[in-house]
């Protein structure tokens, strides 16, 4: 397995991985263009997992939660893989690079939201070091349907250096699509 940087090279494979696991259990709905993920999500904290073929398996990204100066150090986290190759350690290899790459940009805590039937996605953040902070009641509506959301976070150490770490420049806003 391997694992680097997320390239808008990788769109494709990425944009296909997303469309092939959205749904209720991701909370997620309409596929974005490359021009609004890239927007969305901070420049410095993207990977993806390959193969040994060379195939993008897996991807993940940090999106900022608030323009607020304050919150700078907050993202929430994004981790997919594709569904054939799910169960084969993609997805715990790719979250604990992306939580030191994470650490290393300065960020303090790392959010998740996920669907209370989403197991898979709740066992693995918390082995991880993410801790249950609540349910959130009809808090998503996917395709006019609502949902409850489980939040998730992770606290970095205290006293490790990602506190004293200038944090990351917030993404821009996400443009409108045309
Ligand atoms: C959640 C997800 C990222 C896990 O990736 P994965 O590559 O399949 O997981 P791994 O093979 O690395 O396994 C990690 C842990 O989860 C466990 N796990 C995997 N699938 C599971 C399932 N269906 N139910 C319960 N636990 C499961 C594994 O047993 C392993 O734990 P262990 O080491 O204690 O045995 C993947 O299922 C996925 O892409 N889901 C859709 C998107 C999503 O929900 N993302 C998370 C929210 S941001």
């Amino acid at each position: 397995m391997h694992i680097r940087a997320l390239l808008p090279q990788d769109w494709e494979d990425v944009s296909a991985i997303i469309a092939g696991s959205a749904g209720p259990s991701t909370l997620d709905g309409e596929l974005p263009t490359w021009e609004q993920w890239d927007a969305r999500h901070l420049p410095g904290s993207r990977l993806v997992a390959a193969n040994r073929e060379g195939r993008v398996t897996a991807w993940a990204a940090l999106e900022p939660v608030s323009e607020r100066p304050a919150l700078a150090g907050v993202a929430a986290v994004s981790v997919f893989v594709d569904p054939t190759y799910r169960g084969q350690g993609f997805g715990r290899h790719l979250l604990a690079n992306l939580i030191a790459a994470s650490e290393q940009a300065g960020l303090w805590t790392l959010q998740a939201y996920v669907a209370p039937q989403n197991t898979a996605a709740i066992h693995l953040l918390e082995e991880l070091g993410f801790r249950k902070v609540g349910r959130r009641e009809r808090f998503a509506k996917v395709d006019g349907v609502w949902h409850d959301a489980v939040l998730l976070e992770r606290r970095t150490p205290a006293g490790s250096p990602a506190e004293t770490l200038p944090p990351p420049a917030i993404a821009a806003a996400v443009p409108e699509a045309s």
